[in-house]
């Protein structure tokens, strides 16, 4: 047999970058991979396996030569815009770039789906769940997001359903991300976004001195310490998740959706301490009010995954999510 063709949407990006080393790493002499990338947050020094397609995926003619080129057995699709805050003030950029990317991908992998198998695999939020009703959260809890981004993600995976009923060649599976953080342990790969909004990579950026105190959005939520509660993981784990679903899906699996987290739940106060710790020093720190939109707390159930992906993660562990984000600060490659 061949080597399995792999298209990666985003694999210059924080979590498709580190999936595709874990490829290279994993499947070396199993799979080819190629990545589409604009760029736009993007690296082109963090695509480790396989080539680089620079070029925006709502550019059909490009996805058409890609394809024609490459025929892909299996697309990741990570290529979209995320920040919750910004899918607020620029609602038809969202739609535009998460949706329209979304049918300009599928459309141009329907003429593939008629003559062979395309597993998909997607990379959702928790977001598509909007203000948890009960905790933790597994995959039937109600999807109400609460922000355009969180609505473009549930839209996506309504046309993956849709698609999946329709097309008998085509399967998918959607995780559903709860909070990706830290670094590639081998220090290749790392967050490097401009401006970012994420708490641990904002707390090592103010460690560092690039960014001269960490705001506190919010201390009276309902939560033991008033600050909000996520579900924190290792981009590593995260990563591999994606290893598993596609061993899965290629196993003949059904189209599903699971959410990827430890389930457990750190506060901002906790997360705060951790980095202290990390650092060495006192990071500055403020309270400062709620951001809009933050839900307080969101922990995943991550029972489904674990028992039908086989998920076991191997950095559950705060400490090391924030060194491995530390250490990616103090020593970027790009
Ligand atoms: N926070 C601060 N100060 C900061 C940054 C964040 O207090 O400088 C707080 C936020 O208010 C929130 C927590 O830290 O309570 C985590 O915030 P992040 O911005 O790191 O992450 P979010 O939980 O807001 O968002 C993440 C992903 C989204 C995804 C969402 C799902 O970034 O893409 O989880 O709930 F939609």
């Amino acid at each position: 047999m061949g080597k399995l063709k792999i298209v990666v949407t985003g694999g210059a990006g924080y979590i498709g970058s580190h999936v595709v080393k874990l490829i290279g790493e994993n499947l070396k002499d199993k799979a080819e991979i190629v990545v589409i990338d604009n760029l736009s947050t993007g690296h082109r020094e963090a695509v480790l396996y396989g080539s680089l397609v620079e070029g925006d995926i709502r550019d059909r003619d490009l996805l058409r030569k890609v394809f024609s080129d490459f025929d892909p057995d299996v697309i990741m699709h990570f290529s979209a815009l995320l920040v919750v805050p910004e899918s607020v003030e620029k609602p038809v950029e969202y739609w535009d770039n998460n949706v329209g990317g979304m049918i300009a991908l599928l459309s141009e992998t329907l003429p593939i789906i008629k003559r062979k198998k395309v597993s998909f695999i997607f990379s959702s939020t928790a977001a598509v769940y909007g203000n948890p009703e009960k905790l933790p959260i597994s995959e039937d809890h109600p999807k109400r997001p609460e922000n355009p981004y969180g609505d473009t993600k549930l839209a996506c995976e309504k046309l993956l359903s849709s698609l999946s009923y329709a097309e008998k060649n085509f399967n998918f599976v959607s995780l559903r991300y709860f909070n990706a953080a830290g670094a590639d342990p081998d220090g290749l790969l790392g967050q490097s976004t401009p401006n970012p909004t994420h708490l641990i990579l904002r707390a090592v950026k103010v460690a560092k001195g690039e960014i001269p105190f960490l705001e506190i959005y919010g201390t009276d939520y309902p939560t033991p310490d008033g600050t909000c509660i996520r579900d924190y993981i290792h981009v590593q784990d995260l990563a591999w998740a994606h290893i598993l679903a596609l061993q899965y899906l290629l196993d003949g699996g059904e189209s599903d959706f699971f959410n990827v987290g430890y389930g457990k739940g750190y506060s901002v106060l906790e997360v705060l301490k951790v980095v202290d710790e990390v650092v060495g020093f006192e990071i500055p720190k403020k309270k400062a009010n709620r951001r809009p939109g933050d839900p307080s707390a969101l922990v995943a159930d991550p029972t489904k995954i674990k028992t039908k992906l086989g998920f076991s993660p191997k950095y559950d562990d705060l400490y090391f999510i924030v060194k491995t984000a530390w250490n990616w600060e103090l020593n970027k490659r790009y």
